[in-house]
């Protein structure tokens, strides 16, 4: 059988999109390994926004001018590009949020509040504070019981752990990374969508670092909701996606009340807007939608298959180099894993190393990653992390690995 390979990508363009690639820091060429925090921006997504509040911006789905029409027309249309982003059967499933934080906490209250005390949701040990503390809200507000799936030393989800987990039946909602921020580990989306469905239970995966490096399709992975945020995926802040089945968005109440979520109001009695409106009160992120959109786009025509060929070899080049550099221990070594290393240094803390490495024009990020428990269950307290886009370089890998020798001599 012949492999289809992708085409390589031209990184060298793809970075002459990125104006801000091209500064400079503490005299020093930037080289951002931080993009698992937030991605930069290509000029088409800043040249949509600015265009937008330049040329053609008023507030949605409130005006009968043309300006208002035509701005509804591309805001809505970023639904569009989210349900074919993901393969969502329906635009009318997407709804907004102001980031994947937000998402969470939609559900946690909304689709939270139809869970009854003694029902559990079950998340794992190597979840972002973002999928920690919503659920230990509900748990603490509704006597809904919050379960722990283990991971393994590999930092892999334990199979025995969560299927053991499932078992009694009484899990209402597993909620899951797709991708942790710290590991790097992919998880098994499709067979752990299989497993929570046998034991009558829903799933939500946090995609917010999964969906940058690869392509999901929710159908695919028969997911019951799905959340994702704008400003990783090259686009830009204060705009993030639940992704949900209608008939499950559809039974949920409003997570907020206002103005635009509404059907008609009156002193007595308020009825909702239909999904997704119902879940998006107030005047909405507007300029950002119109950004995500081209996001969207840019992200398509560089193609996921090029995108996730080209980070499976810097993860591969950044692996074999750091494990070089003495002293070093990354963080996590699990079998399916995207480009996310999070490493420690003998005798230095991380935050040190983050400090020095800046101080030659490495950006990564230092510190316990938004995941305080995920580092206890690794014995650790921080670690720094190396973070790659489509648009980081192998000569920028190298940087990283040999800045981080000259780290390591300082600490010897
Ligand atoms: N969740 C983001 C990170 O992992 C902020 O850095």
């Amino acid at each position: 059988m012949t492999m289809i390979r992708p085409a390589p990508l031209d990184v060298e363009r793809i970075r002459a999109e990125f104006p801000i690639l091209s500064e400079t820091v503490h005299g020093k060429p930037l080289v951002f390994l931080d993009s698992a925090a937030s991605s930069m921006k290509p000029t088409a997504v800043i040249d949509a926004m600015a265009d937008t509040m330049r040329k053609q911006y008023a507030n949605v789905h409130r005006g009968l001018h043309w300006m208002s029409e035509r701005t509804t027309d591309a805001y809505e249309s970023t639904r569009d590009a989210v349900a074919r982003l993901m393969n969502a059967p329906s635009r009318d499933e997407i709804v907004f949020a102001k980031n994947s934080t937000e998402a969470i906490n939609l559900l946690a209250h909304s689709y939270g509040s139809l869970m009854q005390p003694g029902q559990a949701v079950l998340i794992t040990e190597m979840e972002h504070h973002a999928n920690i503390v919503p659920w230990q809200m509900l748990r603490d507000r509704a006597g809904i019981e919050l379960r722990i799936a283990r991971i393994t030393d590999a930092g892999e989800l334990d199979w025995a752990d969560y299927e053991s987990k499932l078992a009694d039946g009484r899990v209402a909602l597993v909620a899951m990374t797709h991708m942790s921020n710290v590991l790097g580990t992919y998880t098994p989306a499709a067979r752990i969508a299989a497993a929570a469905h046998a034991a009558g239970a829903k799933v939500m995966f946090d995609g917010s670092q999964a969906i940058v490096h690869r392509r999901v399709d929710v159908q695919a992975l028969d997911a019951d909701f799905y959340v994702f945020t704008g400003h990783k995926l090259y686009g830009p802040t204060g705009i993030g996606v639940l992704w949900g089945r209608m008939a499950l968005l559809d039974a949920m109440p409003p997570f907020m009340g206002g103005g635009d979520m509404i059907g008609s109001v009156s002193f007595e009695k308020t009825t909702w807007a239909r999904v997704p409106h119902k879940f998006e009160a107030g005047t909405p992120p507007i300029v950002e939608a119109i950004g995500l959109k081209r996001a969207i786009e840019w992200v398509e025509a560089v193609g996921y298959d090029a995108i996730a060929a080209h980070e499976a070899a810097l993860t591969e080049h950044a692996l074999a180099r750091l494990a070089d550099v003495k002293g070093l221990r990354v963080i996590g070594q699990a079998q399916d894993r995207g480009g996310v290393v999070s490493f420690t240094l003998d005798g230095a803390h991380a935050h040190d190393v983050a400090t020095l490495l800046d101080r030659n024009g490495v950006a990564v990020r230092a510190g316990n990653h938004c995941a305080e428990p995920l580092m206890r269950r690794l014995g650790v307290d921080s670690t720094a992390r190396a973070s790659f886009g489509v648009y980081t370089t192998l000569g920028e890998i190298d940087v990283l690995a040999d800045t981080l020798e000259r780290v390591r001599e300082f600490f010897a």
